[in-house]
């Protein structure tokens, strides 16, 4: 809430009172206000070395037989877009972040004509047809519901389409528990079978696999690594 000072028009004989008008204003959304840090501090690029070696080892073995289309939930700068959208087989590769600066830094990068970028949250996307693939790296925590997301995602899929969901952020994972402390800010942990649960309950046919880095200095990312969980949309 913005107050705005002012002077109160009573009878000349009386003295001005100052009064107080409360003008509502736009809530700043945390989410928003933190990425748009990261997205001018260098933490985008950051995040892409630090999520890119597990991300391309599991994007790298995923068959992508006939023309695709794909879209990314919460895709930072478009890294990954961009490497989906040079695949000669995809048509379209949609990118879209709550963050507007990661918006405006990914259409900068944009080197396809197949990338799309758009700003907006997923709760409020629409008009954007449907997808074969949907992919989402360390952003689906931060939705308000879970459940609401996955929802939204298994609509946004074709028939026989297929999500593809990384965390590092897990209860598993015990050494990232502490990352929404941290961030202090609203971020679901749940465990992989909670993850899982909830594509199931969704309608997803659901696979899980951990793609873990052996050689890394940190721990967790050698013994637990990113939780991918796939679900595929019956056809
Ligand atoms: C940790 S970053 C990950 C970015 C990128 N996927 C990567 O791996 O480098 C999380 C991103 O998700 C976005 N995000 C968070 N909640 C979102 C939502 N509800 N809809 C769309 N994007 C969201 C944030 O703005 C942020 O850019």
């Amino acid at each position: 809430m913005e107050y705005k000072q002012g002077v109160e028009l009573v009878h000349p004989k009386c003295k001005p009172k100052i009064i107080i008008e409360k003008k509502p204003t736009k809530k700043v959304d945390i989410i928003q206000k933190t990425f748009d840090e990261w997205a001018q501090n260098g933490r985008a690029e950051l995040m892409e070395r630090e999520h890119g070696k597990n991300v391309s080892k599991f994007l790298d073995k995923v068959c992508f037989e006939k023309p695709f289309s794909f879209l990314d939930v919460g895709c930072g700068n478009g890294w990954v877009v961009q490497k989906i959208a040079k695949n000669p087989k995809c048509k379209k590769a949609v990118g879209i972040d709550k963050s507007k600066k990661m918006i405006i830094q990914a259409k900068k990068i944009k080197k396809n004509s197949n990338e799309e970028y758009i700003h907006t949250d997923l709760e409020s996307l629409k008009n954007v047809g449907k997808f074969d693939y949907v992919f989402s790296m360390e952003s689906l925590y931060y939705v308000s519901s879970v459940k609401a997301a996955l929802k939204k995602i298994f609509k946004l899929l074709n028939p026989g389409g297929q999500f593809f969901c990384g965390t590092d952020f897990y209860r598993d994972n015990k050494a990232t528990a502490k990352w929404s402390k941290i961030m202090n800010m609203q971020m679901h942990l749940l465990s992989k079978k909670e993850w899982r649960d909830f594509f199931v309950e969704t309608g997803f046919e659901t696979k899980t696999k951990q793609i873990k880095d052996l050689k890394n200095k940190r721990k967790w990312k050698r013994e637990f690594g990113t939780l991918f969980i796939i679900g595929k949309k019956p056809k």
